[in-house]
């Protein structure tokens, strides 16, 4: 769906940036400018900055920027014309008619249904008994109405009874290969069944329609799951397992598990407010989602250290998301299902009651590595917590720590605060210092990865940069490039994207729209968006932004594409020579 210039302004005047970005993040005024906290990447001082007056957002810290349009693409995980799709609804305006959609909607449904009918299919191959019955019931030990509520199933050992099932229903094969339940045969180009001699997990979102499965072996044998990958339907990094049920139960807490099966052991046992994520690490978008439903999570990983690894990951993207949460670690067992099944209910929920906070397993694991009874022992571990509740950024937080580690350390309140806050200003300082290093690097390309040839052809990008700057600042410039004297064309750049940037321009120019950085989004991804947002804010700060800068840039742009080519031809020739030398002494 291609929706009309006219249409987009009308978007995105209703959508003014800071009134969007603030229902995501907090925005304070600084200047002209509103900064808060960069809602794309971690951090504890703000670099994330947007621009009321120019309609645009960019983060210091991690390169993300662009306009309204790119900010949801980003935070919402969505693709440009479900962005516009997004804001129009978000300001209330009706969508034009849109064919695209429309199919895009069908494509959902009939993965929807062929989901649906698969999910029967599972679910009635499993109650025909057979070794799928078995495993749950014995070796997992799973009662019937549970294996029925989940509506858990069983996918044969056959290649051919689902894709034969789906295709006497009207469904071809590559809308089964599109909703994940076949694949193709690259000999034969026929479909054959995805899920195999696999017991089944059916995803079911909170509209209760089965987007997606998760397929699990009987047996040690290796991969342990198959799940559905992104459809029409469905984004792992964006649902969670058993929401469905647990929605209900979690207004006060939720559990987050890493396996199915934990969290329908965990049902089963009366904790209905438990969730997992769906074979990945926990997501940000997941984090939020939680966040609509909860208030405090616990994590209840795997005892092994990926699980804690993991854990320690999962509080920080949670905290990112203003979750309070703790973490429980089961003991005696290897995960949440285990255990349950070993100590029983009330064993686990006295685990729930002692969950603890990120800080608890922090100073546990300083006090463990340090012997405390010995002033040097107790030195090392106060310089270890000092540092890390300076990581804090809530001084209510600190506080609290600060109690807490002086009474377990047994050293003065009053000694560790100091401590603290110096630790805490030469955090900020490194901090800044690193962020100042970042820029510089950055300037001089190192690391650009999305204008990798920069570092490369450093002059020439700068010159680029400094041209597409001002292109979108003034793009009545644009016919200085069509001069006699100074024509330059994309193929006259010396790096691809910018050469990608420059053509888009030229492209708009043709069209006569109005040039604005939104025309961009449908091409460029939020990163390359965030560069060119920047190459634009780099030239608002300055007056030199005239004819003269601009022919200025293109010389550059000449020398150093004469350079690259010239460069190359004699890499090339040099390449030749070799190849020939070579030939004649092979020959000779
Ligand atoms: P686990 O290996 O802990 O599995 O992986 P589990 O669900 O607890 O299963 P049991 O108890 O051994 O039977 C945790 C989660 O990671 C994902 C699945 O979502 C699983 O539930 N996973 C694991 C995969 O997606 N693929 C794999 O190969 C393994
Ligand atoms: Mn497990």
């Amino acid at each position: 769906m291609k929706f009309s210039p006219a249409f987009i302004d009308e978007v995105k005047a209703r959508n003014p940036i800071e009134e969007v970005v603030s229902s995501y993040v907090t925005l304070k005024r600084a200047g002209s400018n509103l900064t808060g906290l960069c809602p794309f990447h971690s951090e504890k001082t703000p670099s994330f900055s947007v621009s009321a007056p120019n309609g645009f957002f960019y983060c210091f810290g991690c390169g993300t920027g662009g306009d309204v349009i790119s900010f949801i693409m980003k935070i919402e995980n969505l693709d440009y014309p479900s962005a516009i799709g997004f804001l129009a609804k978000r300001a209330g305006l009706p969508l034009p008619e849109n064919p695209d959609e429309k199919e895009q909607g069908v494509r959902r449904a009939r993965v929807l249904a062929m989901n649906r009918l698969a999910a029967k299919y599972f679910h009635s191959k499993l109650m025909e008994g057979g070794a799928g019955l078995e495993y749950l019931t014995e070796k997992r030990k799973l009662p019937m109405p549970l294996i029925k509520h989940f509506g858990l199933g069983f996918a044969p050992d056959s290649f051919g009874e689902l894709t034969n099932l789906l295709t006497r229903n009207g469904y071809s094969a590559e809308e089964m290969k599109t909703a994940f339940l076949c694949g193709i045969s690259p000999k034969t180009g026929r479909p054959y069944d995805y899920f195999r001699n696999r017991v089944i997990f059916p995803i079911i979102d909170n509209a209760g329609e089965v987007i997606a499965f998760g397929g699990r072996v009987m047996d040690d044998s290796l991969p342990k799951y198959l799940n559905t990958s992104d459809t029409p339907a469905f984004r792992k990094s964006r649902n969670l397992f058993a929401l469905n049920f647990a929605k209900k139960h979690c207004a006060e807490t939720m559990i987050l598990c890493e396996g199915y099966m934990d969290v329908i052991a965990l049902h089963g046992a009366g904790f209905e407010n438990a969730v997992a994520t769906l074979g990945t690490a926990l997501t940000s978008e997941q984090a939020r989602i939680m966040k609509r439903y909860t208030k405090k999570v616990i994590i209840s990983y795997d005892a092994d250290e990926a699980g804690q690894r993991a854990a320690d990951r999962a509080f920080g993207i949670l905290g990112e998301v203003g979750l309070e949460t703790r973490l429980l670690r089961v003991e005696g067992a290897k995960d949440p299902d285990e255990y349950i099944k070993k100590f029983g209910a009330d064993r686990f929920r006295k685990l729930l009651e002692g969950s603890r906070t990120r800080f608890d397993f922090q100073l546990e694991g300083v006090l463990k590595r340090n012997n405390v009874a010995e002033n040097e022992g107790k030195l090392k571990a106060a310089a270890e917590i000092t540092s890390i509740i300076a990581a804090y950024p809530s001084e209510v937080e600190r506080d609290v720590y600060i109690g807490q580690a002086s009474a377990a350390l047994s050293v003065p309140k009053e000694s560790l605060k100091n401590d603290v806050n110096r630790a805490k200003i030469s955090r900020e300082k490194r901090e800044t210092k690193e962020a100042e290093e970042k820029i510089m690097r950055e300037t001089r390309g190192f690391g650009d990865r999305i204008n990798p040839e920069k570092v490369t052809f450093h002059r020439g990008a700068r010159a680029e940069e400094i041209l597409l700057g001002i292109l979108l600042l003034y793009p009545e410039m644009l016919s200085v490039l069509e001069k006699e004297g100074s024509v330059l064309t994309p193929d006259d750049l010396v790096t691809e994207f910018n050469r990608r940037v420059l053509k888009k321009l030229f492209e708009l120019k043709e069209e006569d729209a109005a040039i604005s950085l939104s025309l961009f989004a449908e091409d460029f991804s939020p990163g390359e968006m965030g560069k060119i947002a920047k190459y634009q804010i780099d030239r608002e700060k300055l007056t030199d932004n005239g004819e003269d800068v601009v022919l200025d840039c293109v010389r550059i742009i000449k020398e150093e594409k004469a350079k690259k080519t010239t460069s190359l031809e004699d890499l090339l020739a040099s390449k030749r020579q070799k190849k020939q030398d070579k030939e004649t002494t092979s020959k000779g």
